[in-house]
């Protein structure tokens, strides 16, 4: 299968519409990172994400909505749920919600689970994409399974060109971390951490999130989930030999995720780099991080990156 690369113009979001209901696989941007997209109401289009991927097939994925009304018609919609959606959606927040009983999703997108994961993405051609579409879109990240997740088409191609129908090329994603994950099915729990501040979140609930956990039904929590092929070794505030070092404020390194130490900047730079300096084939070394609102899901993705491979 050759991937066409598609323009975020009125024709191509048309064609990528097209792709998408006769159950192909089109990659599409985001403001968090590029999604792999197919129509969450055909099994067959789902199955065919866990095969590009290469993924776990216990991972269920996000499904991304146009409006709060779509994500009515599939969820059990709660108080909480409207409070968050009316604070923070479109914007790089997912909720974990009850399914509901007539939903029209595929089973194998919530991977048997009794919840489903949604979101509405804060993004131009995105949004454009699933009007047009119309339909629910499931769409983990556009990365083969255990690599780094893409912030532009060109990543996007070179982990999955030949095993997806097209990538919906709209540049780099503003935000560059995953959307923040936040389960309501209980206690409202955060369980990943990305790219809206968590305390943001609490602000708006007016009470603290319980902590993650290493549940099952949260397997983006595995530890390697987000590993490159080099080695990394946090915390550096010098290289060793033969290492390639990742800066982030003060710290210059080969490549700075931010020399002014902006955490947004890190943030939109962080996959792009790891990119980078994961080509070269060197042990990476990463500079100190201070774990405060972006910088607790930068550490989060680079704790996992660091993670022994199970
Ligand atoms: O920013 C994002 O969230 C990107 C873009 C493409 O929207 N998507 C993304 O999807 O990161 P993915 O598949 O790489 O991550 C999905 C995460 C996984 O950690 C998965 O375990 C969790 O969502 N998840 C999905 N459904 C869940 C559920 N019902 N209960 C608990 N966790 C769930
Ligand atoms: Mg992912």
């Amino acid at each position: 299968m050759d991937t066409i690369r598609l323009r975020a113009d009125p024709d191509g979001i048309a064609r990528a519409a097209d792709l998408l209901a006769r159950g192909a696989l089109v990659a599409f941007a985001t403001e968090t990172v590029y999604g792999l997209g197919a129509d969450a109401t055909n099994g067959t289009a789902v199955a065919g994400i866990f095969e590009a991927k290469g993924r776990p097939s216990f991972n269920p994925l996000i499904v991304h909505v146009g409006s709060v009304e779509s994500a009515r018609d599939i969820a059990e919609w709660s108080d909480t749920a409207d409070r968050l959606a009316a604070a923070f959606w479109p914007g790089p927040l997912t909720l974990v919600v009850k399914l509901a009983n007539a939903s029209a999703l595929s089973p194998l997108v919530t991977a048997g689970l009794p919840s489903v994961a949604i979101r509405m993405p804060d993004h131009g051609s995105a949004q454009a994409l699933l009007h047009r579409f119309g339909r629910p879109v499931a769409a983990p990240s556009a990365n083969p399974s255990g690599r780094i997740s893409p912030t532009t088409a060109d990543h996007v191609l070179a982990g999955l060109s030949g095993r997806i129908a097209a990538v919906l090329d709209d540049g780099p994603c503003p935000v560059g971390v995953e959307s923040t994950i936040v389960a309501l099915t209980d206690r409202p729990r955060l369980l990943r951490p990305g790219g809206l501040p968590a305390e943001a979140v609490e602000e708006a609930l007016g009470r603290a999130l319980a902590p993650p956990t290493d549940d099952i039904t949260a397997p983006g929590q595995l530890a390697s989930h987000y590993a490159p092929r080099a080695t990394i070794r946090l915390g550096a505030t010098t290289a060793r030999p033969g290492e390639v070092h990742l800066g982030f404020g003060t710290v210059a390194g080969d490549l700075s995720l931010s020399p002014s130490g902006d955490l947004r900047e890190a943030a939109a730079n962080l996959f792009g780099h790891l990119h980078t300096l994961d080509a070269l084939g060197r042990p990476i070394a990463v500079a100190p991080i201070p774990e405060t609102g972006l910088g607790r899901a930068i550490a989060d993705r680079l704790r996992r990156a660091a993670a022994p491979r199970p």
